[in-house]
């Protein structure tokens, strides 16, 4: 039995681990702004943007269970829009939830982990962190944001037997299709193939994977010894990660910009 915090955990791809984690008999803490009303799960209302709400959560946690084990930081969201028409607090707002969010539970619970001997951080990023997507750009750099943090986190930490671990997931069906914040005030030249873009992003997400395959992708990690520093969930998404890196870099980009960037009409 491990002690595990998933946050974000009210809904979609944090809800079914927290759930599949706490069926399989490990001591599970959901942490989201809206209240989880689940039998097993332990349900904390913390905004992730807050450091000093999750630093007392997390010393709560640790009181009551005398250890931390796995901090699974999975809290995000997501928003649309070109570069020139996303408003400076839009652009500030999600990378303090996708970004910092990250940054102030690992924090929180980095001493707690230390104190339990070691442990797994395990943060929730995107295949988007490799493949930019165009009028998502914001999203794209916290993800990637995400995997330079992780490494860097990792070799600092794994000499207290602490391992993180970026989990690039490609599209799943959850809220997230809904609760993306879409930039009402895009420039026109742009309306067009925003538009188009975050339309075929939507449809690929609607027919997306079920949140299912992602808690069991982490359940696997809880259980390994020694986790990879990256996993993709999803075989197709997987081949794009690995071709994405065997291609040249512009040849990458012309691709994804081909499918989700579109050329002016
Ligand atoms: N769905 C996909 O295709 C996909 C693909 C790759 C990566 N991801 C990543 O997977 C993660 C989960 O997304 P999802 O698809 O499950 O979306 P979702 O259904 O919209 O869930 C997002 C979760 O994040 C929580 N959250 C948002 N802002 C928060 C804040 N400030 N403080 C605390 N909790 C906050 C939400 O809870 P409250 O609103 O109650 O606070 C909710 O529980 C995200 O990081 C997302 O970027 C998703």
């Amino acid at each position: 039995m491990n002690v595990i915090i998933v946050t974000g955990a009210s809904s979609g791809i944090g809800l079914a681990i927290a759930n599949y984690l706490a069926d399989k008999g490990h001591h599970v803490y959901g942490i989201s702004r809206t209240k989880i009303h689940e039998k097993l799960v332990k349900g904390i209302q913390a905004d992730v943007t807050d450091y000093e709400q999750l630093k007392n959560t997390y010393q709560d946690i640790f009181d009551i269970e005398g250890r931390i084990d796995v901090v699974i930081n999975n809290a995000g969201y997501g928003i649309s829009g070109s570069i020139e028409s996303t408003s400076l607090d839009d652009a500030k707002n999600l990378m303090d939830v996708n970004f910092m969010g990250v940054f102030h539970s690992t924090k929180a619970a980095l001493p707690y982990l230390r104190q339990s001997g070691g442990g797994k951080i395990i943060n929730m990023s995107s295949v988007a962190s490799r493949l930019a997507i165009p009028f998502q750009a914001f999203y794209s750099s916290s993800k990637a944001a995400i995997n330079a943090f992780t490494e860097a986190l990792h070799n600092e930490v794994s000499p207290y037997h602490i391992q993180a671990c970026a989990v690039m997931p490609g599209d799943i069906k959850t809220g997230f299709t809904k609760n993306r914040k879409k930039n009402l005030q895009e420039v026109a030249i742009y309306e067009k193939r925003v538009e188009k873009s975050v339309g075929v992003m939507e449809d690929d997400e609607r027919n997306g994977m079920d949140p299912e395959v992602a808690a069991k992708a982490i359940h696997r990690l809880v259980q390994k010894k020694h986790m990879p520093l990256y996993t993709t969930i999803g075989g197709k998404y997987r081949l794009f990660v690995v071709l994405h890196k065997l291609l040249p870099a512009r040849f990458a980009n012309f691709v994804v910009g081909a499918i989700y960037g579109f050329k002016k009409d």
